[in-house]
């Protein structure tokens, strides 16, 4: 499996047949300014939540690539109204066999209010099963007690999460997270972008090996195979 990261929370998750994106935010990222929009490539765009800084560009990618997108009722019947008439709604708890494998999407402790004031449902999280692995994309929120039954019936490989702090978990909480979910390789996200998540990714990295957990932080831009 491949990695894209493209800043912010926004990954792109590959297994050579199919190509999943999560909360595509980069046009606005002075961060992501060497990222070209028009070079991205999915099947599948998995929104967690309804914020700016998670749905920015899905209207242009999803043009450009003729993809279906996953989210919560809300999110998917916002997208309908703009012509994006391809999507997949869900709910929490509730999981769909796609061609490239199984998605669950799962409780976020947040909030999910479109920028133009629209209800943008329950913010959530996504468990993926694909090509033999499982992983876990948290989306913005707080550390909860139900990640505790993700570490009790998924066999997760990896997963993403939250480490930018006041908007969602900080540091010490992910570390709490990556117990409570069973899963010792964690790849951060929602840091750094702007002032408000500004962390010591030094400190970060100390802290998760510490408590004998892989932190990955990727470069804007870079790939890793997992
Ligand atoms: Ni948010
Ligand atoms: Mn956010």
């Amino acid at each position: 499996m491949k990695i894209n990261y493209y800043g912010h929370s926004t990954f792109q998750v590959s297994d050579g047949d199919y190509s999943l994106l999560f909360d595509p935010f980069i046009s606005p990222n002075e961060l992501a300014k060497d990222i070209d929009l028009h070079e991205i490539k999915c099947d599948y765009l998995l929104i967690s939540h309804a914020h700016q800084d998670h749905i920015v560009d899905v209207e242009q990618i999803a043009k450009n690539n003729d993809c279906q997108l996953i989210s919560n009722y809300e999110i998917i019947s916002w997208f309908a109204n703009k012509g994006l008439e391809n999507g997949h709604p869900m709910n929490h708890g509730g999981s769909w066999n796609f061609d490239f494998g199984s998605v669950k999407y799962v409780n976020a402790v947040h909030s999910s209010m479109f920028p133009d004031g629209s209800y943008g449902g329950n913010p959530g999280g996504f468990v993926v099963k694909m090509n033999g692995q499982s992983f876990y994309y948290a989306g913005d929120t707080t550390l909860h007690e139900d990640m505790k039954l993700l570490g009790k019936y998924e066999n997760l490989d990896y997963a993403f999460l939250p480490i930018g702090d006041n908007f969602t978990m900080g540091i010490d909480d992910a570390i709490v997270a990556s117990e409570y979910i069973g899963c010792k390789k964690i790849i951060g996200m929602h840091f750094n972008t702007f002032p408000y998540i500004a962390i010591d990714t030094e400190e970060a990295m100390r802290k998760f090996k510490d408590a004998g957990i892989e932190l990955i932080l990727m470069e804007i831009g870079s790939q890793i195979n997992i």
